[in-house]
C-alpha cells in the first residue's frame, strides 16, 4: 500500500503534471515507432500510468529538441524498484562496464566495439556506469546504452516472463570464452527446462533454468563463488595447487615475482573479480548448495559441486606447466618480452592481441579452454568438461612445448 501510494505520488510529479506530453508522446510516437507504443502497452507499465514521459522526461516532446531527451539509468527504475536496483547494484553485473574497460585489451579495440558497444560493450553495457562514463558514451559513440535494467527484460514491454526464461541471459553468456547457454541447454537441467517451455513435458516438472540457480528468489545480486577466472585467494593447503595457482596470478599480472600483490590486484579486487577471503568464498557456495538442494539431496549436489572445484586444480596444473614454458621463452631470450610487460611473465590480459603464435595459444588455453573445463563440470555438461575444454587443454600444452622446443633448435643453429 505504501509503495502503491509513493508510485503514485511520483507518477503525479512525474506525469499526471504533464498530462498532454503524455498524450504526445504516445500520439506521435505511434506514428514514427510503433513498435515501441505497441510493445508498452503489452506492459505492466502501461497498465499502471508509467507513460514514456515518466521515463524520458519531458524536455523533448517535439521535432525540434530530440536531442533533450533523457536516456534513463537504473536510477530512474530505482524510483520505484529501489529493491532490485540495491540487489543490482551489489552483484557482479554492476561491475560489467568498469570491467571490461578495466582490461589491457580494451584499447587495442575498434570504437564502434566500446562505445558503439558492439563488442565487448555489447555484452558489458550491462554493467553501472559513472558519470564521466557516459560523458565518454557521448562524446565517442550516440549516448545510448545506459539502462543496464532492459538486458533481462527487454524495453518496452519489461516483462517478468521473459526475465524468466533462460533465453534472457543467452546473448551475452554465450560463445568461447564464457559458453553457459551451450552448456546449460546441452545438459540434461536445460534440456528439461526447454522440454517444458516448448510444452512436451508437463509445465511443472522439475527442470531448472539459470535463474533457478543463480537468482534464486528474484534476487537480482548475481554472483558465484569461483567466479569468471576460476581463482580465489587465500591460497590452498595443497602445495602443488598453491604453487600453480600463484604462477596463474602471475601470468594475470596480479601477483609479482616474489609473489607479491601488484598494482593490478587493486584493480582485480575494485571491480570484485576475485573472492579475496573463505567466507566471500562459502557465501557463494552455500546459497548454491541450497538451490541445488530443492531437486537433489545435499549430499548428492555437494559431491557434484566438489568435482568442479577438483577440475579447477587439474586444470591449473597444467596451465601452470605451459605459462612456465612460455615465461622461460623470454628468460632465455628466445622471444622478446613485450616491453609493455612489466614482469618476467606472459600477460594473459592481453588477449588476443599476445604478440606471437606461442603466446596466443597460450591465451586461448587459459579463456577458452580451461573455462570451458570447469564451466562445463559445473554446469553437468561432459561434452564440455572433456572434449571441449580439458582435451583441448592436453594438446595446447603439447602444441607450446613443440613450439617452444623449435624456438631452442632455432636458436642453437
Ligand atoms: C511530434 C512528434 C513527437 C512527439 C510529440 C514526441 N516525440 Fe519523441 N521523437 C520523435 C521523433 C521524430 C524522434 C526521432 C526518431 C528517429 O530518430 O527516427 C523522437 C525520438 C524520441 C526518443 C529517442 C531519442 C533518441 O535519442 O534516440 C525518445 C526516448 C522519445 N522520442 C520520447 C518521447 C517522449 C517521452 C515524448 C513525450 C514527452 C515524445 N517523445 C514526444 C517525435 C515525437
Ligand atoms: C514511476 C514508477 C516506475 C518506474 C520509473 C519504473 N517502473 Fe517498472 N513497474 C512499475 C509498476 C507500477 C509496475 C507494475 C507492478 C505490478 O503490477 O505488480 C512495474 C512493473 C515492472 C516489471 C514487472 C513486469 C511484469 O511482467 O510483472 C519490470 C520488469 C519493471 N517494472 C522494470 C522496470 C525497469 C527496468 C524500469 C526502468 C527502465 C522501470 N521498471 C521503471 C513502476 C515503475
Ligand atoms: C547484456 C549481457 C548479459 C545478460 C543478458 C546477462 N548477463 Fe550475466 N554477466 C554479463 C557480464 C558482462 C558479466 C561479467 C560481469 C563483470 O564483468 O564483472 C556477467 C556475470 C554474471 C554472473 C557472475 C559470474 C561471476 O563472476 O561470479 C552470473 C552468475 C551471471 N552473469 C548470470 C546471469 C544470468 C542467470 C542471466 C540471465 C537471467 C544473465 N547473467 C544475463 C552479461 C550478461
Ligand atoms: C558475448 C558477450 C561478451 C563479449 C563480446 C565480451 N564479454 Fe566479457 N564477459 C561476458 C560475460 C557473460 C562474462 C562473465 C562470464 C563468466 O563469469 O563466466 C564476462 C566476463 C569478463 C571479465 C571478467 C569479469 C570478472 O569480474 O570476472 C572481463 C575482464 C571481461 N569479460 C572483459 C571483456 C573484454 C575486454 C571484452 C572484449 C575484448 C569482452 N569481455 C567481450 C560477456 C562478454
Ligand atoms: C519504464 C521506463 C520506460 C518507459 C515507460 C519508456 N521507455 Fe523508452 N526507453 C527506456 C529505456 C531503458 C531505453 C534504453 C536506453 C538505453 O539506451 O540504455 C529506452 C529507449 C527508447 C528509445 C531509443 C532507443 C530505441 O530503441 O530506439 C525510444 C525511441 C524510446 N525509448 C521511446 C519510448 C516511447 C515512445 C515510450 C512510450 C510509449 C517509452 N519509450 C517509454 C525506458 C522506458
Ligand atoms: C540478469 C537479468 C536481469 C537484470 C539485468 C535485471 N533483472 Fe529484473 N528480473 C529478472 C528476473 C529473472 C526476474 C524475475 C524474478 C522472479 O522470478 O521473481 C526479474 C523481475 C523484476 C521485477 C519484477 C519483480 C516482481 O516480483 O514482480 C522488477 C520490478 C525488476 N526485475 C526490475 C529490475 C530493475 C530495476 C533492474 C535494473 C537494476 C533489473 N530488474 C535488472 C532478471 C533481471
Ligand atoms: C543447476 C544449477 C545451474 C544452472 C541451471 C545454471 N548454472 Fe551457472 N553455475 C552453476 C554452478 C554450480 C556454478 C559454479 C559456481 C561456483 O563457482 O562454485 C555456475 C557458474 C556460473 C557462472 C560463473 C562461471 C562458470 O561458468 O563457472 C556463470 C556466469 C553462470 N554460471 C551462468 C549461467 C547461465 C547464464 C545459465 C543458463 C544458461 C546457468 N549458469 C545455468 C549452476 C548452474
Ligand atoms: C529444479 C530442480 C533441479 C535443481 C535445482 C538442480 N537439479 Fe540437477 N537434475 C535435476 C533433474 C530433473 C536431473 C535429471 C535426472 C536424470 O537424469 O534422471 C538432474 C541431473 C543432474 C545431474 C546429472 C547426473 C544424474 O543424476 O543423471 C547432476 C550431476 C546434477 N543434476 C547436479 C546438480 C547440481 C550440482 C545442482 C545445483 C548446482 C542441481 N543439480 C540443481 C533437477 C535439478
Amino acid at each position: 500500500m505504501r509503495k502503491a501510494m509513493t508510485i503514485l505520488a511520483l507518477l503525479f510529479v512525474a506525469g499526471l503534471g504533464s498530462a498532454r506530453a503524455q498524450n504526445d508522446c504516445i500520439d506521435c510516437h505511434r506514428l514514427k515507432t510503433p513498435g515501441i507504443v505497441s510493445d508498452w502497452e503489452l506492459s505492466k507499465h502501461s497498465k499502471s500510468g508509467v507513460t514514456c514521459n515518466v521515463c524520458h522526461g519531458t524536455g523533448h516532446n517535439g521535432l525540434q529538441d530530440i536531442d533533450k531527451v533523457r536516456i534513463p539509468t537504473p536510477a530512474v527504475c530505482g524510483e520505484c524498484h529501489a529493491q532490485q536496483v540495491a540487489q543490482f547494484t551489489k552483484g557482479k553485473h554492476a561491475d560489467a562496464w568498469a570491467s571490461s574497460n578495466a582490461m589491457p585489451t580494451a584499447h587495442f579495440q575498434p570504437m564502434a566495439l566500446m562505445s558503439g558497444m558492439k563488442g565487448c560493450n555489447g555484452c558489458h553495457k550491462i554493467g553501472l556506469k559513472t558519470e564521466a562514463d557516459i560523458k565518454q558514451l557521448k562524446a565517442e559513440g550516440q549516448g545510448y546504452g545506459l539502462a543496464s535494467c532492459d538486458a533481462c527484460h527487454t524495453r518496452h514491454a519489461f516483462s517478468k516472463k521473459e526475465a524468466q526464461q533462460p533465453q534472457a541471459c543467452q546473448t551475452c553468456h554465450t560463445g568461447s570464452d564464457h559458453p553457459q547457454w551451450e552448456m546449460y541447454s546441452g545438459s540434461k537441467h536445460g534440456v528439461r527446462a526447454l522440454l517444458r517451455q516448448n510444452g512436451t513435458l508437463h509445465e511443472s516438472i522439475a527442470g531448472p533454468t539459470c535463474q533457478d540457480c543463480h537468482m534464486s528468489k528474484g534476487n537480482h545480486e548475481v554472483r558465484t563463488a569461483w567466479g569468471f577466472f576460476g581463482v580465489r585467494l587465500p591460497m590452498p593447503e595443497d602445495a602443488q595447487w598453491a604453487a600453480d595457482r600463484t604462477t596463474i596470478l602471475q601470468a594475470l599480472g596480479v601477483l609479482d615475482p616474489d609473489a607479491q600483490p601488484t598494482e593490478r590486484m587493486e584493480v582485480v579486487s575494485e571491480v570484485n573479480i576475485m573472492r579475496m577471503t573463505n567466507d566471500a568464498w562459502q557465501i557463494e557456495r552455500d546459497k548454491m548448495s541450497r538451490a541445488c538442494a530443492k531437486c537433489h539431496s545435499s549430499k548428492f549436489a555437494d559431491g557434484e559441486l566438489a568435482k568442479g572445484d577438483d577440475m579447477i586444480r587439474e586444470s591449473d596444473h597444467v596451465m601452470a606447466n605451459a605459462i612456465l614454458e612460455v615465461a622461460s621463452l623470454y628468460k632465455d631470450g628466445l622471444i622478446p618480452r613485450p616491453g609493455n610487460y612489466r614482469y618476467p611473465f606472459p600477460d594473459l590480459l592481453t588477449f588476443h592481441n599476445a604478440p606471437t603464435a606461442i603466446e596466443t595459444r597460450l591465451y586461448k588455453m587459459f579463456f577458452k579452454h580451461r573455462m570451458r573445463t570447469f564451466m562445463g563440470t559445473f554446469h553437468m555438461n561432459p561434452d564440455y568438461a572433456l572434449w571441449n575444454g580439458w582435451s583441448e587443454m592436453v594438446e595446447d600444452y603439447t602444441a607450446i612445448k613443440s613450439m617452444a622446443e623449435e624456438y631452442r633448435l632455432r636458436a642453437k643453429k
